[in-house]
């Protein structure tokens, strides 16, 4: 077993370059499955969910070369199985965008129910319901999931639910369908846009991602031969400017999309720290103790929930008592006990969770129970005074490339050590 070991505070200070989106990237690997040829990507993040995802698409027939370690170039012309591996989509939540992909390709796919954070219930109706609409069948047995089409047919699909993932992935069932699918009350996440960009770039016809209507007209095959850069993580970037205002420290972000981070500086400001928007780079910077605050996640373009738990950080240090109403997930305060163990004064119930702040945290042994409450635990490690220890890394390995490596040279003292 690993941990990390922290030991704080340490304010931090200097550059750090954001990697690709983890959330973007998890959705293009599969997306390549509707290309009959050969394309690269680059930027992407060098997480284990990456990994697990060129394994499935492996398993499926795909040739993978890896370029470098951001880089890879696959070739799915010769896709030879229609039953993914039960082991390795069940171990992580964006297995499901196989389905899209595969019935777009070959109608057909046997796939494991996707695993993932366990942030309470997480259905795929929203899902199904799309692909029943583009004409598949789909059934739910045993753990698996089985869908089937002769020939998709576009057609209107309203969304009950903003949802990212039925979003990306009715996306990717009717690029190749027959006719014209639109997607009403659709996501508009970053990682939304850059699926629809990527499958552009190969040929498809996605129009008015990043709005609630999205417009896809089927076209008869996507060409590969391109070369497509994963966009920066949002959510990762949104960590380091939240890192920043905790353990009050000045942070200068590279190959950061500033525009995708609005929500995030508008509440570092009113919590009383600084943000400067360069472009491409973004320095964030806080000398005094934050304020409080109240935060309502909601789907893009607001509070995302993937930055709850960080924000929870500065909001259990900050001068007041705050409110975070997490509108999204049912469980997505289990690292509030965490943090209450460092000596944070938090009340979660049910989807709501009240932040009375205090001076200073302190370090403890803790916990993460997901990926995002896994970072927000580093971040606090950071921050506090004293020697915490952050176990169930594979949480946090599966979303943040080296987040060791890239916290210990902002000045952290951070260990990753082996029990
Ligand atoms: N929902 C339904 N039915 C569906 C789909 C979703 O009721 O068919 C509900 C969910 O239960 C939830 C809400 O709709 O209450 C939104 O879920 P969404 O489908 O948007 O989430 P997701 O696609 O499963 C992605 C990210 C999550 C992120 C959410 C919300 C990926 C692989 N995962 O999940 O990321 O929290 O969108 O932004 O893109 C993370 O990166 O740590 C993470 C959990």
């Amino acid at each position: 077993m690993e941990k990390l070991v922290i030991k704080g505070p340490t304010p931090l200070k200097g550059e750090v370059t954001i990697s690709g989106a983890k959330n973007a990237a998890v959705a293009i690997l599969p997306a390549t499955l509707l290309i009959d040829g050969t394309c690269t990507i680059e930027n992407l993040p060098n997480i284990s969910d990456i990994k697990i995802s060129c394994e499935i698409l492996e398993h499926l027939g795909a040739k993978i070369t890896w370029n470098s370690e951001h880089s890879i170039t696959i070739d799915t012309s010769n896709i030879t199985t229609t039953k993914a591996p039960l082991d390795l989509t069940s171990k992580f939540r964006a297995s499901y965008y196989i389905i899209g992909a595969m019935l777009g390709r070959k109608g057909e796919i046997e796939v494991g129910m996707p695993g993932g954070c366990k942030l309470g219930a997480r259905p795929i109706d929203q899902h199904i319901k799309g692909f029943e609409t583009l004409g598949a069948n789909v059934s739910v047995e045993k753990g698996k999931i089985y869908a089937k089409a002769k020939k998709l047919k576009g057609a209107p699909i309203y969304m009950d639910i903003v949802s990212v993932g039925a979003t990306i992935n009715v996306m990717l069932a009717s690029v190749l369908a027959k006719g014209t699918t639109t997607i009403d009350n659709a996501a508009k996440e970053p990682h939304i846009v850059d699926v629809a960009n990527f499958l552009n770039t190969m040929g498809a016809d996605i129009r008015g991602a990043g709005t609630d209507v999205i417009k896809i007209n089927g076209v008869e095959k996507l060409h590969g031969g391109s070369t497509y850069s994963v966009v920066p993580d949002q959510i990762e970037a949104g960590t380091f400017m939240l890192a920043a205002v905790a353990t009050r420290g000045d942070l200068t972000l590279k190959n950061c999309i500033t525009k995708h981070l609005e929500s995030i500086t508008a509440k570092i400001i009113e919590v009383g720290g600084n943000v400067e928007d360069n472009g491409d780079s973004i320095r964030v910077w806080c000398s005094k103790r934050p304020n409080k605050a109240n935060i309502k996640t909601l789907p893009y373009p607001g509070f995302p929930t993937d930055l709850q738990p960080q924000m929870g950080v500065v909001l259990s240090l900050a001068n007041g008592t705050s409110v975070i109403n997490e509108s999204i997930w049912e469980s997505r305060f289990q690292y509030t006990e965490e943090l209450n163990k460092m000596g944070a004064r938090i009340t979660a119930q049910g989807k709501t969770a009240f932040f009375e702040g205090v001076k200073k945290l302190y370090g403890a042994p803790v916990y993460s129970s997901d990926l995002r409450a896994g970072a927000a635990l580093v971040v606090a490690g950071t921050a506090a005074e004293g020697i915490t220890e952050v176990y169930n890394l594979e949480h946090i390995d599966r979303g943040y490339e080296n987040i060791e490596e890239k916290f210990r040279k902002l000045g952290a003292k951070i260990e990753r050590v082996k029990e």
